[in-house]
């Protein structure tokens, strides 16, 4: 029972999921990067002196902001620094939903973060149906878009995989009366040309979100990346923690800067992988959505259910995502690419 004490929207909340964290297992389930980051990284770790720790970071990462626009290709007013990505999506829904637009929506399915925040804030939430047919194909008509203070794209999209045109992330800018958020976190396996950076540098209303957490290999050290216009990024930087990155993860995050054509190079051979995965699943009879993406949204042939294959493979010690509780997912399988012998490993394993 939900204390007493507790804000309504806070008692009537259904916090997000996360998928397992466990050890000795084979963790197919939460998009992490099977390789290490790049050598850089190592060492500057190595490097690190513990009594740096006494002092307080930089509170707005501006060492950090000005190497990202230089990686970008921007301005550092520009950039906001954030305490993973998760943390600038739950700003974005603060800072974003005004009077005139209070709601924050996003089509269905995508990333189950976006509600909770929205949930969370008070903030009324709407959402759109994709076409169920393996594009990225959303409606023309949104009734209620007009209310949508801040819209959220997964590109590529969570949990499907699949990669909307530069051009139709251009139209559904011009639609969107507040800000369209393009969350990126899985740009790097989408191929040369996908970005919508060059929208978010030239319009009012469009931020690109990235991660280090995904190609870049460092979910635990968590570190996000938001770019946009300075009157955008100003609202981040009001609302931020005061210190809300750690001074390790600055350092960190300098570092795979410097290493990034290693970070490239990883995305490309787990890109390789996943293909080469995505056609193995076919020729087993499995329904396979393109992806773009470092995992595979798939669908058991006739016979065999997503939890039943989800329970034969977490028996054999390997564990892949199941959302069982939306009739859009619950017959799907996400299964994130590892190594090509992680990969051999689950094909052998599956029932
Ligand atoms: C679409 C999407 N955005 C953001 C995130 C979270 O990224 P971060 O680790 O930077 O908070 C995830 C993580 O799974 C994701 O799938």
């Amino acid at each position: 029972m939900a204390s007493p004490f507790l804000r309504e929207s806070v008692a009537r909340l259904s916090p997000y999921v996360p998928g397992l964290q466990r050890s000795g297992v084979l963790k197919l389930n939460t998009n992490e990067n099977p390789y290490p980051p790049p050598a850089t990284v190592a060492a500057a770790l190595a490097a690190f002196d513990a009594e740096a720790l006494r002092l307080y970071p930089e509170p707005s990462c501006d060492t950090l902001r000005e190497a990202f626009a230089a990686h970008f290709g921007c301005a550092a007013e520009n950039v906001f620094v954030g305490n993973g990505s998760d943390e600038i999506l739950r700003l974005a829904v603060q800072a974003f939903t005004p009077a005139a637009h209070p709601a924050a929506g996003a089509f269905h399915p995508t990333y189950s973060l976006y509600p909770v925040l929205a949930r969370a804030a008070d903030v009324p939430w709407k959402q759109w149906e994709l076409a169920d047919d393996g594009s990225y194909g959303w409606p023309e008509e949104m009734p209620g878009l007009g209310e949508t203070g801040v819209f959220f794209l997964a590109n590529p999209n969570a949990p499907t995989g699949t990669l909307a045109a530069p051009d139709a992330v251009a139209r559904l800018a011009e639609k969107v009366p507040g800000v369209l958020l393009v969350d990126e976190a899985y740009i790097d396996f989408a191929g040369p040309g996908a970005t919508a950076l060059p929208l978010a540098l030239s319009r009012k209303n469009v931020i690109v979100t990235r991660t280090l957490s995904k190609a870049g290999a460092m979910a635990g050290a968590r570190l996000g990346v938001a770019v946009g216009d300075p009157e955008l990024i100003d609202g981040f930087l009001r609302l931020k923690d005061s210190y809300n990155v750690n001074r390790l993860t600055q350092v960190l995050a300098l570092a795979e800067l410097e290493g990034w054509a290693e970070v490239r190079a990883t995305a490309g051979k787990i890109a390789t992988t996943r293909d080469e995965t995505a056609a193995a699943l076919a020729a087993k009879g499995w329904e396979v959505t393109p992806s773009r993406a470092n995992f595979l949204w798939v669908k058991p042939p006739a016979g065999r259910t997503a939890k039943g294959v989800y329970d034969a493979l977490a028996a054999k010690d390997i564990l892949v995502r199941h959302f069982p509780d939306d009739p859009q997912t619950r017959d799907h399988l996400r299964i994130s690419i590892g190594k090509s012998e992680d990969m051999e490993r689950l094909l052998a394993a599956l029932p």
